[in-house]
């Protein structure tokens, strides 16, 4: 088994990474923490497929669960305030575990509503999707969506642990892998070139659910995040924000695209990440070829590269801009884009005039 520690003071954590996790997970908590309850928090589809199982495993701690609808709109005060209250009522206290038992959704609304229920009561994230292992469920970023926009209301909340139990991949339909896969692929192009070529090896293996490979990529991604965010976990200085890597121009098609299935958050970042190399490039940063490398690698798993691929086309640059400037990244000093000077070469830069974006994104198609 793999475990890749978080070392955050009294607020370190292991991430375990194996198949047949939730099979022992009564074991694992006893050895962990020991409980009174626990609480199981989950979406619908999560529950028909798995949650079974993890009850199973739980037998003896006589779990409680709460199942929630599947999908984004979950991330809302309403289910918010819903899940509080079904917190309250089964009186979960410090001594219990609130189990968030899904993708990034779940992990994301239940670790926010553990972070404010009484004050703080302890939670573990049992990610679900590939998403979630790589990079929601590890780093203690927690919130939900408002009409400003998304992940505009949360916390900084660290699990006491997380289990990635690579089974649970088996069920995920393959668009959710890829979009999944977009996110480990980020790491090796922040700042790790071996690791890019790693993936350019491997990821059909992966996206075939390769066991090794899985795990390599599992653990490599959770190794990458979990050192940015021991450096620096309330993103106050620049190192947090290179995991914004194409999140800027992400962000700009999700908005665009309605924050609907049209673009899942993964593929938006797959067209972001090529688009960052691609504007380096076009600003003399990084080489044409790297940026070309980026975004053959990127389509040859099936992930879309260009905007055009999402439906979106150059025509959308004014628009594009307008969302970028309601990002929440945005400072006084502007904003912040991640851009590369090669493969695993990622950099913050604070000086990019947007009247550049703009002519960039107006000629941004194959
Ligand atoms: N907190 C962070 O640091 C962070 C980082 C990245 C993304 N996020 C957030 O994560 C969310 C996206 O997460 P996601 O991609 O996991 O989405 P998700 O939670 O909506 O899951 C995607 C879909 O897969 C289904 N599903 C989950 N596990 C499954 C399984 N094992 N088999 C079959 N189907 C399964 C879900 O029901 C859902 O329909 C977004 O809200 C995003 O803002 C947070
Ligand atoms: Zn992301």
């Amino acid at each position: 088994m793999t475990s890749v520690p978080v070392t955050l003071g009294d607020r370190s954590y292991a991430i375990a990474i194996e198949g047949g996790l939730i099979a022992t997970a009564g074991e694992r908590l006893r050895a962990l923490a020991a409980p009174k309850r626990v609480v199981v928090v989950t979406d619908e589809t999560v529950a028909g497929l798995h949650l079974p199982a993890l009850l199973g495993g739980l037998a003896g701690f006589d779990p409680q669960s709460i199942v929630l609808p599947a999908g984004e709109a979950t991330k809302s005060f309403t289910r918010l305030e819903r899940l509080c209250d079904a917190l309250l009522h089964s009186d979960v206290t410090r001594s219990d575990i609130v189990l968030a038992f899904g993708g990034g959704v779940i992990g994301d609304l239940t670790g926010f509503a553990a972070a404010i229920v009484k004050r703080g009561v302890p939670f573990l994230q049992v990610p679900t999707t590939l998403l979630a292992m790589v990079d929601s469920s590890v780093g203690g970023k927690t919130a939900i969506n408002t009409r400003a926009g998304k992940n505009l209301v949360g916390a900084f909340y660290q699990p006491i642990a997380v289990w990635a139990d690579l089974d649970l991949l088996q069920s995920l339909p393959l668009r959710q892998m890829q979009a999944g896969y977009a996110e480990i692929v980020k790491y090796g192009l922040i700042s790790d070139p071996a690791f890019f070529d790693w993936c350019e090896a491997n990821a059909p293996a992966l996206l075939a659910h390769d066991r090794q490979a899985l795990a390599h990529a599992v653990a490599e991604s959770c190794r990458a995040k979990a050192a940015i965010v021991a450096a620096d976990e309330r993103e106050t200085r620049d190192l947090r924000a290179l995991l914004n890597l194409g999140h800027t121009f992400g962000h700009a098609l999700e908005a665009e695209t309605g924050f609907s299935d049209r673009l899942l958050h993964g593929e938006a970042v797959g067209i972001g990440m090529a688009q960052a190399f691609r504007f380096s490039a076009r600003l003399g940063l990084c080489s044409g070829q790297d940026a070309m490398r980026v975004t053959r690698h990127l389509q040859q798993q099936g992930l879309p590269a260009w905007p055009g691929d999402a439906g979106v086309e150059p025509s959308a640059a004014t628009r594009l801009v307008a969302h970028m400037q309601h990002d929440k990244k945005k400072t006084s000093a502007g904003l912040p884009f991640v851009l590369a000077r090669g493969i695993g070469e990622a950099f913050v830069a604070k000086d990019i005039a947007l009247a550049d974006v703009e002519a960039f994104l107006a000629s941004d198609a194959p």
